[in-house]
């Protein structure tokens, strides 16, 4: 593993992009700050200056076929969930890739996938996981920071390390068993609750039952179990 550390760049997911043909697999770029961070669903990512890890994994697996790509989210996910349980604070995996605590958001991930036939080239997995911001934009819904939990100020280098071993742990062993894990994770997993349809913007009552193997979440709904892709739904919280 090779980390490259900026002060200020436009964003890890792009500059690892524009570097990847000449980089070995699980290079990581990190940042105290950036630019034009990018979000899920087009959106921004926000990060005070050096509070928080602001990186990008560049993972070039040679075993993984573009229709199982969903497997390195859920790897990354379960890394991710068991970091900030080894802080004792419990975490969830909100489909399909955010962490939550309680109701709160404790970092998001933009995964941005190259396919080449039938086989995943590479992976970009940026993550923006909040380790020390105590005060957010009101226009972020749900925040929290590892510290407003814990009340403790973090090291951001030795924190990095932690949570990248156990990031590359679960991606090293991923099996079978990672999906299984992924789906007794989820947050709201086996409860009743309300969700937004996208497209018709009409409000239902569902309980989450699993995932399939092209990321869509299954849904038990009045209407019997339904598929949803990303973007297809939205989580009343
Ligand atoms: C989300 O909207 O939940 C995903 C946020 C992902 C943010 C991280 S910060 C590091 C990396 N670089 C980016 O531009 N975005 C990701």
């Amino acid at each position: 593993m090779k980390i490259k550390w900026f002060k200020t760049i436009d964003s890890t997911n792009n500059r690892i992009a524009l570097d990847k043909e000449e980089l070995p697999d699980k290079t990581v770029y990190m940042t105290d700050f950036q630019t034009a961070g990018k979000g899920q669903r087009g959106n921004g990512w926000e990060s005070a200056k050096a509070e928080n890890l602001l990186f990008s994994i560049l993972l070039k697996p040679a075993d993984i076929l573009a229709e199982n790509q969903f497997i390195i989210s859920q790897a990354v996910t379960l890394g991710i969930v068991g970091y900030v349980r080894s802080k004792g604070i419990e975490a969830k995996i909100k489909w399909p890739n955010d962490i939550y605590v309680g109701d709160k958001k404790i970092c998001g991930i933009l995964i941005e996938n190259a396919v080449n036939g039938d086989k995943l080239v590479s992976s970009i997995v940026g993550i923006g996981f909040n380790l020390n911001q105590l005060s957010f934009s009101p226009s972020i819904p749900n925040p929290v920071s590892l510290s407003a939990l814990t009340d403790v100020s973090y090291d951001l280098k030795d924190e990095l390390l932690s949570l990248l071993h156990f990031i590359f742990e679960e991606y090293d062993k991923r099996s079978e068993q990672t999906e299984e894990r992924y789906v007794s994770t989820l947050y709201r997993l086996g409860r009743p609750h309300s969700y937004i349809h996208t497209a018709s913007g009409a409000t239902f009552t569902g309980t989450i039952l699993g995932v399939d193997k092209t990321a869509r979440v299954i849904i038990d709904t009045d209407e019997g179990q339904k598929a949803f892709a990303f973007k297809e739904i939205q989580y009343i919280i």
